[in-house]
């Protein structure tokens, strides 16, 4: 471009020519009209508002005017900068406008959407396992009982016909609470319940009993110093051990599944006359298969004790034996628990892993 006219021609300043500055104005809003990012946009700006842009080029000609020429060159010039740089900002505000939209829907977030930062809790398996044994006993009609997780030495060995020199009384199956004199230990086995009950509620009486139980067992995969058991006691005129077996059969089937029943093998306890171990028919392999894992083969689980109730035991909480007879039986929880899940190690199931519980806790 030349320097300033100094000839007053305004012929000579082509950059001013109507013609010129309105192909430039066109120009600059048909490049802006067709810029489709802000970067673009911001490329284009230099070409058409920019120093050496033909529109500032042209507004430096205006000094050189004559005084006559230069108010309409000047409105010309000025008018068509207006425009252009009314149409920059139009399309920055629309560009941007777009892109805000984009980014919203790009990398929206659902506030909404469920997050899993305060799992709910679960109830442990052995609770469950537990409720879910007391849900059968009430639907046939009996009732919960319980009794002190410390008990009275006579109701958990006296009252149950122990001899005072059965070896279950010795130190290294029972918790003794100290000083000796107290008379009270950890309760060993439910069975103290089934005289207690006998004494508050009378007979005939059906309970269950579900509850902790406490003996000096060194904690190992199938042992453990704390375990649950569940009791049932049954007196009534007229029971019979086939109502014993009724009632473990329907226990076995409810826990395990159909086809799972229960066989009874002669053994000794001293609260109950005739007395049985307790297996339960394997539910893996309901006895079918002599590889089976799960019952070595044998088609058979040990599960607990039961018997009918000892003359002795009701003469002793003032029960007339000849007149009412009765069943008890009482078996592992955790045992029971380890059978339906597969745990193998006892130890599991006391830790308090919350995994252990979001496993085995939720029951459908
Ligand atoms: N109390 C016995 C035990 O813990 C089990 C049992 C209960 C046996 C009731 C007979 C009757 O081993």
């Amino acid at each position: 471009m030349s320097g300033p006219n100094t000839n007053y021609d305004p012929v000579e300043v082509a950059a001013l020519d109507p013609a010129t500055v309105d192909a430039a104005l066109e120009a600059a809003l048909a490049a802006v009209a067709e810029a489709n990012s802000l970067e673009q946009l911001k490329a284009l700006r230099p070409a058409h508002q920019g120093d050496k842009s033909p529109l500032a080029l042209a507004n430096r000609e205006i000094g050189a005017l004559p005084p006559s020429a230069k108010a309409e060159a000047g409105k010309r010039v000025g008018q068509a900068r207006g425009r252009v740089s009314q149409a920059f900002s139009a399309r920055q505000s629309e560009l941007e406008a777009e892109r805000d939209a984009r980014i919203l829907i790009e990398e929206a977030v659902d506030v909404t959407a469920p997050v899993a930062r305060r799992p709910l809790g679960r109830r442990h398996p052995i609770e469950l396992m537990s409720q879910r044994i007391a849900d059968l006993f009430v639907g046939m009609g009996w009732e919960v009982a319980e009794g002190p997780e410390v008990e009275a030495e006579w109701f958990n060995f006296d009252a149950l016909n122990f001899d005072a020199d059965h070896p279950a009384r010795q130190m290294q199956d029972t918790f003794y609470v100290e000083p000796a004199d107290t008379g009270l230990v950890m309760r060993t086995h439910t069975s103290p319940v089934q005289a207690r009950a006998m004494l508050e509620r009378g007979v005939p009486l059906y309970i269950a009993a579900i509850g902790r139980v406490f003996r000096t067992d060194e904690l190992d995969a199938t042992h453990m110093p704390a375990f649950h058991q569940v009791e049932g006691l049954a007196v009534d005129e007229g029971i019979t051990m086939a109502h014993l077996k009724g009632t473990l059969d329907r226990l076995a089937t409810e826990l395990f599944g159909e086809g799972v029943t229960t066989r009874l093998r002669p053994s000794f306890f001293p609260f109950t006359e005739p007395s049985a171990e307790m297996d339960l028919r394997c539910f893996v392999c309901l006895g079918k298969d002599p590889n089976c894992r799960t019952c070595k083969g044998t088609g058979w689980i040990e599960w607990g004790g039961c018997g009918m109730v000892n003359r002795n035991v009701l003469t002793a909480v003032g029960v007339d034996p000849d007149r009412y007879t009765g069943f008890a039986f009482g078996m592992g929880i955790d045992r029971a628990l380890m059978f339906r899940t597969g745990v193998s190690d006892m130890r599991e199931m006391i830790e308090g892993d919350v995994r252990f519980d979001a496993q085995f806790g939720m029951e459908i």
